[in-house]
């Protein structure tokens, strides 16, 4: 089994689509095992998306982060990381297929309503950002 950060981010939090996102998670098998609804900071954000420091959008996705609050949450399953990049979908919501929460919900290629971590090692880094030990409930 495998555990994965993920983020409903502030376009879908404001649209009170938290629940229907969770559903799909849960229909494909991830089980949500930590979730906590916060409101980032701007630097906070800025920390959590260091990698993207150099890129275009980088001030716009930290601004955006930051505007109203997201869920972070703990899911966890086989194949955790990739199933859960399965059930979001591609980044640009045009690009998405059927049936995601990307293709669903998202927005824009900037504001697509969810974030999942890449790879075991980002998963840990970002797990472990958001939640200590004690607050995992497998
Ligand atoms: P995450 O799960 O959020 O990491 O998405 P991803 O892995 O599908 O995409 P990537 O890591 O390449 O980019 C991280 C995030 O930056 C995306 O989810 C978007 O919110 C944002 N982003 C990516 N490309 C663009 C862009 O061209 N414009 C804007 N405004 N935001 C972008
Ligand atoms: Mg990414």
């Amino acid at each position: 089994t495998e555990r994965t950060l993920s983020i409903i981010k502030p376009d879908a939090t404001k649209r009170n689509l938290t629940g229907k996102i969770n559903a799909k998670f849960e229909e494909a098998g991830l089980r949500i095992v930590a979730q906590k609804r916060i409101k980032l900071t701007k630097e906070q954000a800025g920390v959590f998306y260091a990698v993207h420091a150099e890129r275009p959008f980088y001030d716009e996705l930290c601004e955006f982060m930051a505007s109203e609050p997201v869920v972070v949450q703990v899911l966890e399953g086989d194949g955790a990381i990739a199933k859960n990049r399965e059930v979001m979908g591609a980044t640009n919501p045009a690009d998405a297929a059927a049936g995601t929460v990307r293709a669903e919900f998202a927005e824009s290629v900037g504001e697509n309503s969810v974030h999942g971590s890449d790879a075991p090692e980002t998963a840990a880094v970002e797990i472990a950002y958001f939640f200590s030990g004690l607050e995992l409930v497998g």
